[in-house]
Order: structure tokens, then C-alpha cells, then sequence
């Protein structure tokens, strides 16, 4: 964030609200200061949901000044990289992030350059506070554009910083560009707003890119989903009709810092930075204190927890332009149930609302699964013609529910996508190390257990509950291992999950996924063919979003449609948040590695010989990373792409960096703005092959077509792309076959076009 440079704008009004400021003698501090007065807007709040403090607005100057004065401690910082550098090792997207292919619409980065070079600057004393390295590393992370890669440090999760109000981006009719617009205007309905020409004094389009490129979080793979993702952050607004207003920031935290005693900037750091006992300190603190105050304030937390008031729903309808009156709705929707079922009766068409593959707190992977099934069963009675899976702002979720949902729609297909891993030293020691417990089962203690339940059936961790391409199990771990050389790195073979598993009813979902167990509630064929079934994405689509849309489109060969993107002609790939099918936290290695030396110090002198057996050495076993609970900085929460999606066709394509457009991009009208029943309508159109409505250029497009898995270069880079941004040209897309094939484009181009100017006469 670089807020401090909007802030000094801002007038310096809290301290009116203070109390008691001015009868203090000493001054107080500016951790002091604002703790005093979050607690005394937490007094007043009147939220349905006091739990939940994130939300109320903090004066965002005087948190930015409390941010800013945490100290920083070099030893620490610099004793930290080197576990980040150990654990981001199991990314398996390192080496294709250092040098993606020309398919890849975003810059790379050399994720363990970048680390190198801030510890370069801590040696030479270039941070001084403990935010600007911060900074420093979340900027790797975010510009890593990889979307399961986080570096979890603690002080910038401390605050959050929002405008009141944000901006949309709307077509006046599908074919004109879209122009920017105040969120507030389109949400109340105004007739006849006026979009949005300059930010900060910039135009728009260039305010906007700078923005996206140095702070967006979207960690999508093109800038066209970065655009829809943006929650825009910036002070001065003019519109075209000349008016200027400016969007105030405020900031908000979900920790309250009274309570917690973080009233000063070095209590935030020993108290929530810092790892207490492994940290070298700050000097005022090296008391002993630091310890029992980080226990105290953890046994708080959790009586916290247990007294907590209802917790905010997750947000179920995406966005306010969602019908009210759903016709199916999963349990406790709105409280922690997904799913939600639309029929458009007089268009025949079924719309399945899934923002998320998550199951929701309150529920569970069967109360999602049922509710999907009542809309199956729903749309056939309704005898719905086309199906709509509307997939917006689905970041993804169980992975499991993915497959489910895939095979309720297509029960007769077997999934057919693979994971890989990077074939490192560490992922051989563990593998072997795991693979060879779970097989002969030899460790007399809970260990074994522990290493079972956590972490069997886990694609590049063992070979256990994991089949090759053919669906056949593997000969042993090295047959898994490889390892097979690609891009300058070494690789696993490619595996699938054996999803009859029973890991999967007794861990993961509390049932078998339907087609693998013995039920027979689930619907036994597809009810709808693939060309009746069309999936809409908005770019945000990641991880479990994206291994259904892969199935759906791959193995099912059903179509997708866009919607958004950077106001300009061409395509748009809907699926472009990470597409890595897995997700795996420090911790679980971490802990992993702990289990397994744990249970290697059960077996005592036997150790070594199990070692041998299983073909690694004691040197193997201590050369993996240390437990990051020994990490002088809190890194908690920070992960890794622990699988690449792959294809049994293209075994050296990470999906995640393959160029694949959607088979037709929609722009956002006002009309889409107000009610969303209009886009899913257009885009049942599609699903029926009426690709009138399409963008120009946005059809056919390189990577729309089954079973094309493209590493090759589109025919547009990144630079190209916002190059263009506002521009009524067709991008020359290149073939599947890299060459140059723009002639077919450019007619559709130039259809769409004539449809504008129609459009825009008629308007
Ligand atoms: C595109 O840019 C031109 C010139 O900067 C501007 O006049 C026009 O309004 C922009 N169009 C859109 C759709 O923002
Ligand atoms: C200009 O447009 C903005 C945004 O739609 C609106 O709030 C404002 O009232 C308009 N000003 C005039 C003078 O029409
Ligand atoms: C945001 O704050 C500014 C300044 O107070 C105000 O003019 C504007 O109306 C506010 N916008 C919204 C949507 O509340
Ligand atoms: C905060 O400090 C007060 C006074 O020293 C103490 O009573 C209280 O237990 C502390 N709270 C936490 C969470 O450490
Ligand atoms: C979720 O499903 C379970 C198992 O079918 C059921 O017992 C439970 O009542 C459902 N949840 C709610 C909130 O209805
Ligand atoms: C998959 O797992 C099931 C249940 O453990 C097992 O019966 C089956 O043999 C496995 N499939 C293969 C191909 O090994
Ligand atoms: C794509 O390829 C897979 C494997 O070769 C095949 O099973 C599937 O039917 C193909 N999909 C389509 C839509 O042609
Ligand atoms: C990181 O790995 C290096 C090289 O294997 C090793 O020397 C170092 O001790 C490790 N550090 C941690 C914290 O794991
Ligand atoms: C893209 O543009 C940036 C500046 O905006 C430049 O630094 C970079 O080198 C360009 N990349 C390519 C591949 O041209
Ligand atoms: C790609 O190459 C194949 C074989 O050379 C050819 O038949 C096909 O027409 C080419 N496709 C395009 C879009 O250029």
C-alpha cells in the first residue's frame, strides 16, 4: 500500500474525537492514540455483528502513523528469509515464474532473486521500519501473480485501508467500450451518470494500470481479470461532466488493539511480529515479559472466540444486481451456505449460482452438494433447456467438491487431469520417507497415524491413493519421482487422485464422490449435454474454480464465456486466477518434517536401516528446513502452489501459464449492472452457438478450443494488452499453430464493429 502519500491530504481531525488528549502531560504515542480510539468507536458501534470489528473506520492517518513507527530489527528480519527461502522452495510454479513461456500474459519473477535482493537491503541498512520491508516482500508475493504464493508477515495484515465508494466498468450496450463509473452511481439507480475521466489528477487509464501494477492483490495471470478485480483506492475523482469529488480513506482493523495491550509501536512488534523467544528483541523489551504477554493475549483471543457473537455471512450473492427470490438456495445461505439456483422459466434456463467451492462454516460439503442436486432436479422438472454455472468470484475452495460437482453433471465421464510437483531433493526425502512408512506400516507409535491421516492421498507427498495417467497405481515412489526435466528444472510425473479413496469420505468430504461409492441418490447420467451447458467466469476463477472449469472443459467439452475486462476488443481468458490445483500452508511441511523426525527418533538405532530401505540418508533427513515455529518472525498463514494442473496430453504445460481464451467475452452493461438475469440470458445465447452479443474479436480466439493446450505466444504480451487499453482495435491473435492467423479475427472484428455503430445510432 502506499497510502502515506494520499494521507498527507487529510485533514488532521481525529483528535477532536480523542478523549482526554488534551489534559495529558506527556504526549501519547501514535499506537497509543489510535488503540484509544478504535476502543471507543468499538463502544459505540451498533454492528448486528460485534465480533466483527474489521469494519469500523479508523481515522487512516493516524493508522498509517502507527504502522509506520513499529521498529525494525535487522537480525530478525534477515534470520526470516532464509525460512521463506526454504519453504517457497515446494512452490512448484518457481522456475515457469522465472521464465514463463510466451504464452504467459504477465511479467515473470525470480521469487528467490527477489528475497535475495531484500536481504541486500537489510544488510545495507535500508529499511527503517519494520512496514517498508514488509512492503518489500508482500510486493513479491503480489507481483508473483500467483495466486496460492503468500508470504504471510503480520503488520500489514494489521490494518485494511477502503474508500467509500469504488468504480465499475460498463458498456452503454455490450459494444461500446466500457467507461469508468462511480460504483455509487450505478447502485442507486441514477439515470444518466457521468463515468469517470481522471484520478489523482491522471487519466484515468493510466492512473488505473499504475495502480493495478503496483498494488493489486488479484494475483490473476492477465490484466484483464486484475481490472475486474480491483477495488479501487484513489483520492481525487473527476467525471466527464466536470464535477470533482473526493473519496475519503479510512482504515479498519480486526484486531483490537486495546484489548490486546498493542499500544505502542514496539508492544505491536514483540506481541504480534515477533515469535516470542526466537526473536532477538527490541531493546526496551528484552525483559522476559515478552513471553508471558504473547501467552496472555493468545488465551484472550480464544476466550474471545468461544463468547463470539455471530460472525458475518459470507457474501452468498455476489453482487447486489443478484435476483432476491432464488429458486433454490443451499441451507443457511447467507450465514455460511453457497449455492443458490435460478430458473428463467420463460427462457428455459437453469442458472447455478457457485461463488465459491468452499463449503461455508456453517455447513457442509453434503448441504452444498444437496443443494446443487435440488437444482438439477429442479431444472429437468422445470424442463430447462439451457444451463448457466455461473462461476463469478469463484476463487475456489475444497477440491473434492470440484470433482462432485463435475460429476453430477457428467456422471459417465472419469476425470482426467493431472498434478506435478517440482522434483527437489526435500519432496524425494519426504516422499520416499512417507510412501515407505505408509507401505509397510513398520512405526510402532501415533506418528504413523498422524503422517496417515494428514497426508495421504496427497499428490507429490507419497505415492499413496495416487494413480498414474492410466489410472494405474505406481510401481513405487521413484516411478512417481522421475525426474523429468523441463523448463531448466526437474519435475515429477504427472498423477490423479484414486477418487474411490476412502480418505476421501472419512477426511475430506463426508462422502464418496458420487460415481465412486455405493450410493445411488446422485444423478446416474448427464441430464444435459455439453453444447446445452455454458460456464461464465469473470477472470477471477482459481485453483478448485479452475480444475472444474478444466474438466468441464476438457473432458466434457462444454464452452465458457468472459465477462469484463480492460475496456478493449479481443478475448479475455475467464479462468486467470491461479490455475495450481493445490494450496499448501508452511505449516504442513513444516509440521510434516517435524512428524517424520519425530517418528525416525522413535525408531531409534533402527532408524538408519528403515532410511536405507527406503533409499535416504540421515544427511537427507537434516537437510530439510528447520520448523518455522523457529523462525524469528511470525510466518504463519504463508503458502505455496503445492500442484501444477497438467494435462495427459501436454505433460510439460503448467495449465497456469498456457494461454486460453474463453469462447466468447461479454462487456457489463447497465443493464447487466441492474440485473444479472441479463447476462446469464445472453450467455445461454452462447451455449447455443448465437455468438452475436460476443466483443469483436473475442471468439475463436487462440486456446478456446477443446483439447488446444498453448504455450506459444497468442499474438499479444502484457505490454501489448494494456497497450491497448481504451482502444477500439481487434488484436491480431496468432493460430494454435503460432502463426500468424488474424484475417478470420479481424472479420468478426469488423462485424462487431458494424453492430457498434448500429448499437450507438440506435442508443
Ligand atoms: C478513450 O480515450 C479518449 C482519449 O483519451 C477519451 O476521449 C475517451 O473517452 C476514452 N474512451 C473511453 C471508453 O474511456
Ligand atoms: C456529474 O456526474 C456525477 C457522477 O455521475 C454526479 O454525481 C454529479 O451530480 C454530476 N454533476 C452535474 C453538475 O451534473
Ligand atoms: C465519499 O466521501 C466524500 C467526501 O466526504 C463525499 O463527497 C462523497 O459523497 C462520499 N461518497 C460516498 C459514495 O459516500
Ligand atoms: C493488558 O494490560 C493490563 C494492565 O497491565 C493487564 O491487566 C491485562 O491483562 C493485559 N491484557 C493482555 C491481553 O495482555
Ligand atoms: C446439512 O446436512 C446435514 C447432513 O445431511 C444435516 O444434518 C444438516 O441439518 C444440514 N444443515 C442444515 C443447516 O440444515
Ligand atoms: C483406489 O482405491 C480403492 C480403495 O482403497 C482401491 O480399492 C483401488 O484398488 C484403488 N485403485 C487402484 C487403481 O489402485
Ligand atoms: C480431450 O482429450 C481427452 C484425452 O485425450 C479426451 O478424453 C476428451 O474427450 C477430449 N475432449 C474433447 C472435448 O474432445
Ligand atoms: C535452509 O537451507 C539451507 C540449505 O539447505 C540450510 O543450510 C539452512 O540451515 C536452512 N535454513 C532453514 C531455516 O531451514
Ligand atoms: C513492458 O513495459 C515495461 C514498462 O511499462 C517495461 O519495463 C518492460 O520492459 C516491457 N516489457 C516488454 C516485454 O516489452
Ligand atoms: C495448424 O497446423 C495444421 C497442420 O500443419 C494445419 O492443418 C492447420 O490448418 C493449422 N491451423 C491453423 C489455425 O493455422
Amino acid at each position: 500500500m502506499r497510502c502515506g502519500q494520499f494521507l498527507s491530504g487529510l485533514a488532521a481531525i481525529a483528535n477532536a474525537f480523542l478523549p482526554g488528549v488534551a489534559a495529558q502531560s506527556t504526549p501519547k504515542g501514535p499506537c497509543q492514540l489510535l488503540a484509544e480510539y478504535q476502543s471507543s468507536v468499538i463502544t459505540q458501534s451498533q454492528s448486528p455483528y460485534p465480533g466483527d470489528i474489521e469494519f469500523i473506520k479508523l481515522d487512516a492517518e493516524m493508522a498509517y502513523n502507527c504502522r509506520t513507527s513499529v521498529p525494525f530489527v535487522p537480525e530478525d528480519a534477515l534470520g526470516t528469509i532464509d525460512y521463506l527461502k526454504n519453504y517457497s522452495n515446494f512452490d512448484t510454479t518457481l522456475s515457469f515464474l522465472k521464465k514463463p513461456p510466451p504464452s504467459y500474459q504477465k511479467p515473470g519473477v525470480d521469487i528467490m532473486g527477489r528475497l535475495d535482493r531484500v536481504a541486500d537491503n537489510i544488510r545495507n541498512g535500508k529499511y527503517s521500519s519494520h512496514a517498508e520491508f514488509e512492503i518489500d516482500i508482500m510486493a513479491i508475493t503480489s507481483g508473483s501473480s500467483e495466486g496460492h504464493f503468500s508470504i504471510n508477515l503480520q503488520l500489514l495484515n494489521l490494518f485494511s485501508w477502503f474508500l467509500n465508494d469504488t468504480i465499475v466498468s460498463l458498456s452503454r450496450d455490450g459494444k461500446e467500450l466500457p467507461q469508468i463509473y462511480a460504483r455509487s452511481d450505478i447502485e442507486s439507480l441514477m439515470s444518466n451518470p457521468s463515468p469517470i475521466i481522471e484520478l489523482g489528477g491522471e487519466p484515468v487509464f493510466e492512473y488505473l494500470r499504475s495502480y493495478i501494477e503496483r498494488h493489486t492483490k488479484s494475483s490473476s495471470i492477465e490484466p484483464h481479470a486484475d481490472w475486474n478485480a480491483m477495488v479501487y483506492n484513489g483520492p481525487y475523482v473527476r467525471f466527464a461532466n466536470g464535477s470533482d469529488v473526493e473519496w475519503v480513506y479510512s482504515a479498519g482493523s480486526g484486531v483490537n488493539l486495546l484489548a490486546n495491550n498493542y499500544t505502542s509501536p514496539e508492544d505491536i512488534y514483540t506481541g504480534m511480529i515477533a515469535n516470542p523467544g526466537i526473536s532477538s528483541g527490541i531493546n526496551t523489551r528484552s525483559d522476559g515479559l515478552i513471553n508471558r504477554d504473547r501467552l496472555e493475549s493468545v488465551a484472550l483471543d480464544e476466550r474471545q472466540q468461544q463468547n463470539s457473537p455471530p460472525v458475518k455471512p459470507l457474501p452468498s450473492v455476489p453482487l447486489f444486481n443478484y435476483p432476491r427470490n432464488p429458486d433454490v438456495l443451499e441451507v443457511s445461505f447467507g450465514v455460511g451456505g453457497i449455492v443458490s439456483g435460478y430458473i428463467l422459466q420463460d427462457d428455459s434456463i437453469g442458472v447455478l449460482s457457485l461463488p465459491s467451492y468452499e463449503s461455508g462454516k456453517r455447513t457442509t460439503a453434503l448441504n452444498y452438494t444437496n443443494a446443487v442436486v435440488e437444482f438439477i432436479t429442479k431444472a429437468k422438472e422445470s424442463r430447462v433447456k439451457k444451463i448457466v454455472i455461473d462461476l463469478s468470484g469463484n476463487g475456489g475452495g475444497k477440491v473434492y467438491l470440484g470433482y462432485t460437482i463435475f460429476k453430477l453433471f457428467f456422471p459417465s465421464i472419469e476425470p482426467s487431469v493431472l498434478g506435478r510437483v517440482r522434483a527437489t531433493p526435500h519432496i524425494n526425502t519426504i516422499g520416499s520417507i512417507l510412501t515407505g512408512v505408509l507401505q509397510d506400516g513398520t512405526l510402532p507409535n501415533n506418528d504413523l497415524q498422524v503422517i496417515y491421516k494428514g497426508y495421504g492421498g496427497t499428490i507429490g507427498l507419497s505415492t499413496n491413493d495416487i494413480l498414474d495417467s492410466n489410472g494405474v497405481k505406481f510401481e513405487s515412489w521413484s516411478a512417481f519421482f522421475g525426474p523429468r526435466e523441463n523448463n531448466d528444472d526437474s519435475f515429477t510425473n504427472g498423477a490423479k487422485y484414486n477418487l474411490s479413496s476412502p480418505l476421501i469420505e472419512t477426511k475430506y468430504l463426508g462422502f464418496p464422490i458420487p460415481g465412486y461409492g455405493a450410493e445411488t441418490v446422485w444423478p446416474q447420467s448427464e441430464l444435459w449435454a455439453a453444447e446445452d451447458i455454458i460456464l461464465l467466469h469473470d477472470g477471477i476463477c482459481a485453483s478448485t474454480c479452475a480444475i472444474f472449469s478444466e474438466l468441464m472443459k476438457t473432458d466434457a467439452g462444454v464452452k465458457s464465456v468472459a465477462v469484463g475486462g480492460i475496456p478493449q476488443y479481443g478475448p479475455m481468458q475467464g479462468v486467470s486466477g491461479t490455475r495450481g490445483s493445490s494450496i499448501q500452508q508452511f505449516e504442513v511441511y513444516s509440521g510434516l518434517i517435524t512428524a517424520i523426525k519425530n517418528a525416525l527418533n522413535s525408531l531409534g538405532n533402527q532408524a538408519s536401516a528403515s532410511l536405507s530401505r527406503w533409499g535416504v540418508s540421515v544427511d537427507d533427513v537434516q537437510a530439510l528446513p528447520l520448523p518455522i515455529s523457529n523462525s524469528p518472525l511470525r510466518i504463519e498463514g504463508s503458502g505455496v502452489n503445492a500442484l501444477d494442473m497438467i494435462r495427459v496430453s501436454s505433460p510439460d504445460a503448467p495449465l497456469q501459464f498456457t494461454y486460453q481464451a474463453s469462447d466468447c467475452r461479454l462487456f457489463h452493461t447497465f443493464d447487466t449492472a441492474h440485473d444479472i438475469r441479463v447476462l446469464w440470458r445472453t450467455a445461454a445465447k452462447v451455449a447455443g452457438g448465437d455468438m452475436s452479443a460476443c466483443v469483436p474479436g473475442s471468439t475463436n480466439a487462440p486456446g478456446s478450443i477443446s483439447n488446444v493446450t498453448l504455450l506459444s505466444d497468442p499474438g499479444y504480451s502484457y505490454n501489448s494488452t494494456w497497450e491497448r487499453a481504451n482502444s477500439t482495435d481487434v488484436p491480431k491473435n496468432k493460430g494454435v499453430n503460432g502463426s500468424g492467423s488474424g484475417a478470420p479475427q479481424l472479420s468478426v472484428g469488423l462485424a462487431g464493429l458494424l453492430a457498434v455503430a448500429l448499437a450507438f445510432v440506435a442508443f
